[in-house]
């Protein structure tokens, strides 16, 4: 496996590469959060309230967000990455048993399945989106593994009952849900999307985790997703996470086992109110990872904000693309399918390196030396150390996703950036990718 470690290895210095380009005047972070008066107020308002761990505030958030949505409940919690854990324990997913989800993601989508004793196997993604590419993960399913006994795919090299499909939104831009969802139905297999990326992106004008995207006939399979609030997302919770399911009973177990397995997991609260009662049962042995109202305060402040957000994530996006597209012999711009709606979390770029003087580390450095922060997603899952063994490649290629990683760089977009910022540092890189044109 090549290193991934950052370290571009020996080649010109930086000086050389940008010589002659002015830096911009301040550090362009790659994606701070937007926080203003109004998120300051509402999370002083919940400090001063008498209650600052899950409680109204929370519950106020969930039904925004279901609202929003389209979902008929949500459940808010300390991550994606608990909300993946979560969302998959509630889907059955034990020992014996895989989920197959994408290399092009972060180690949470292949955590979540170790959490359960389960396993993550890999299938390549498509090369314009990043997103699992359906004709390859169907051939996976096809011709490598067999019908088990329990109507569940068997994965022949591992033996491991393929349980449900984990597809990640990468960067925003929706996987392909229709095609997921035949696959999903022709296999017997629930869908937890890893929509960590995707809050603002929808497909056939249907926000992702919609209902409206499982077919009528798939409605005995399970179908939930799972969105991320960390930090760099677009809305910030510092950290947090939510997860939908278009069935209750999922939902409500999963409420029961994000604060530790206790009944009636909502009204936690309410003990300490003076209409409560100290008595509860703890049905079954739960985790740890509610959220907060802190949270919830600052998460329902972004949420008022949000079609402003996006607004500004889809105006950056734009001046990115109307300063490179005469690059297009240099560098690939992030593609948007027919009908998709990108929620512009990321703005992938990726170098054509052979039309370049310079790698893609060394680009990094030199952006780096002009004062633009910038994030590679993904190191490939199977890169990792800890994920050499256990993560089993697909049919044993991922050379879509491996070139994709080797050659992207995520530029800024974060609504807390002016239009103007974004355009200076546009500016500036296409100046920086001319200079190196082979
Ligand atoms: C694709 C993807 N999935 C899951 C996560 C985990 O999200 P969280 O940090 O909220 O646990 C991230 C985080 O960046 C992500 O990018």
């Amino acid at each position: 496996m090549p290193p991934a470690n950052g370290n571009p290895g020996p080649g010109p210095n930086v000086e050389s590469l940008v010589q002659g380009l002015a830096p911009l005047g301040s550090f362009l972070s790659f994606s701070p959060p937007k926080i203003g008066p109004l998120e300051i107020a509402a999370v002083t308002e919940a400090l001063s309230s008498g209650w600052i761990t899950t409680g109204p505030r929370a519950d106020e958030f969930e039904r925004a967000m279901s609202g929003h949505l389209g979902t008929p409940g949500a459940l808010a919690v300390s991550s994606c990455t608990a909300a993946l854990h979560l969302g998959l324990k509630v889907m059955g997913l034990g020992p014996g048993q895989a989920i197959v989800t994408s290399p092009l993601t972060f180690v949470s989508t292949a955590h979540a399945a170790v959490y359960n004793g389960a396993r993550p196997l890999l299938s390549d993604v498509s090369a314009d989106t990043g997103n699992l590419d359906p004709d390859r993960l169907s051939d996976f399913l096809e011709k490598e593994c067999h019908p088990g006994p329990d109507g569940l795919p068997v994965h022949g090299k591992t033996n491991l009952a393929v349980k449900a499909l984990v597809p990640v939104h990468y960067g925003g831009h929706p996987a392909d849900l229709p095609a997921l969802w035949e696959i999903a139905q022709r296999h017997n297999l629930g869908i937890l999307e890893d929509a960590a990326h995707a809050l603002g992106s929808s497909l056939g004008g249907l926000p992702v985790g919609h209902p409206g995207h499982r077919p009528a006939g798939a409605s005995g399979l399970p179908s939930l997703a799972a969105f991320s609030f960390y930090a760099t997302k677009n809305i910030a919770t510092g950290e947090g996470g939510l997860l939908t399911s278009l069935d209750p009973a999922p939902l409500a177990r999963a409420r029961r086992l994000s604060a530790y397995g206790i009944s009636d997991a909502r009204r936690i609260w309410d003990r300490y109110a003076p209409q409560g009662t100290w008595a509860y049962d703890v049905e079954e042995v739960g985790f740890k990872c509610n959220f907060t109202d802190i949270q919830a305060a600052l998460g329902l402040a972004q949420m008022s904000r949000f079609r402003e957000f996006q607004d500004q994530r889809a105006t950056n996006a734009a001046i990115w693309a109307r300063a490179l597209s005469p690059l297009g012999d240099l560098v690939e711009l992030p593609a948007v399918r027919p009908g998709a709606g990108h929620s512009w979390h990321l703005f992938p770029l990726r170098l054509r390196t052979r039309a370049l003087k310079i790698g893609r580390d060394h680009f990094i450095m030199a952006l780096k030396a002009l004062n633009i922060g910038t994030s590679v997603m993904f190191i490939p899952i199977h890169f990792h150390g800890c994920y050499r063994d256990l993560a089993v490649p697909g049919d044993g290629s991922l050379a879509t996703a491996e070139d994709f990683f080797s050659r992207e760089v995520s530029l800024p977009l974060s609504p807390a950036h002016p239009p103007e910022a974004i355009a200076e540092a546009a500016e500036l890189v296409a100046r920086l990718l001319a200079r190196h044109a082979r």
